[in-house]
């Protein structure tokens, strides 16, 4: 495996790759891998015949209070675990690299960023739209691996390689989690063990609400009621947001029926941490 840290090297070998006709995936993330992470970059190799995976903690994805600067890093053990999955590149590039001096380009998704996290965290959306499109840019693959747990991202980016007509094909995997239901997620690491049994009401609101869908319950405010009465149990947890939705335009869905995604957003103490399902109601 190949560890890239600049722009013209990572281009001048993806250039290189295009030559001799290899399907090239792209696996994005912040790093701080974990089996979430794993599952796209073991799916890219399977499908493709070089992986690319880039770790870069973009700043300009998180507004100001969010958690930039303590976000947790590890790359020593990133280039073990990418090593093992079979990547083939991994771009690591600065900030320097990414954003030089007089940067000042933005891609803005509209519509379906209005919901959910967008409407959450202003700025959110375009600051991963920027980078994404960056790293498109950058690594021009074939297909690009994203996940279910951030749903509203992979929609987003669906959305903007359409509009743009950007001959990637875009995957949505689905959730990894652990035994006990919690996705995975790097923002794991902030919880502490009382933290993490208290995270489990995530996944818990959400099965209860599928429950309640395929036992017949129709009436959204039961639904959100009793995620909530679930959350809450739990004392120092917050509720951002839980939100019924359709699964594809992300517009909040007044009846429960078709492609439905159920999707929260929860402060355990300060850690922001977000879950969905999707769901098929027939009615
Ligand atoms: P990051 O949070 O590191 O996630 C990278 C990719 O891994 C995303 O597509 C995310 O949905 C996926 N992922 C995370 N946890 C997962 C889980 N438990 N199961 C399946 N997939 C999981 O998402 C980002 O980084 C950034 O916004 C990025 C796209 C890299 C742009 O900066």
């Amino acid at each position: 495996m190949k560890i890239i840290r600049s722009i013209a090297s990572m281009q001048n070998r993806v250039k290189e790759m295009r030559k001799k006709a290899k399907r090239i995936g792209f696996v994005p993330t912040m790093g701080y891998l974990h089996p979430g992470h794993m599952s796209l970059a073991h799916q890219s190799v399977k499908e493709c015949d070089i992986t690319v995976m880039s770790i870069y903690v973009n700043p300009l994805q998180f507004g100001s209070g969010e958690d930039y600067e303590k976000y947790p890093r590890d790359l020593k053990k990133d280039i073990t675990l990418s090593k093992k999955a079979g990547v083939d590149y991994l771009f690591v590039p600065s900030d320097y690299v990414m954003y030089p001096e007089g940067f000042s380009s933005k891609v803005s998704v509209t519509n379906v960023t209005q919901t959910l996290c967008g409407a959450s965290r202003p700025g959110h959306f375009e600051g991963v739209a920027t980078v994404v499109l960056k790293l498109f840019n950058i690594i021009m693959p074939d297909a690009a691996y994203f996940g279910q747990k951030d749903a509203q991202q992979a929609i987003i980016i669906k959305k903007m390689v359409k509009d743009l007509n950007m001959p990637i094909e875009i995957k949505a995997l689905p959730i990894v989690r652990e035994e006990s239901g919690l996705a995975m997620s790097s923002r794991n690491a902030y919880l502490s063990e009382p933290q993490k049994l208290q995270a489990l009401s995530l996944y818990q609101a959400l099965s209860k609400a599928r429950q309640l869908i395929r036992q017949g319950e129709c009436s959204k405010v039961k639904i959100i009621s009793a995620m909530k009465r679930l959350i809450l149990r739990e004392k120092s947890v917050k509720i951002d947001y839980i939100a019924i939705v359709d699964a594809e335009k992300l517009s909040i869905k007044k009846i429960i029926k078709g492609k439905v995604l159920i999707a929260l957003a929860v402060f355990i103490g300060k850690v922001r941490l977000i879950d969905n399902i999707k769901l098929k109601v027939k009615k």
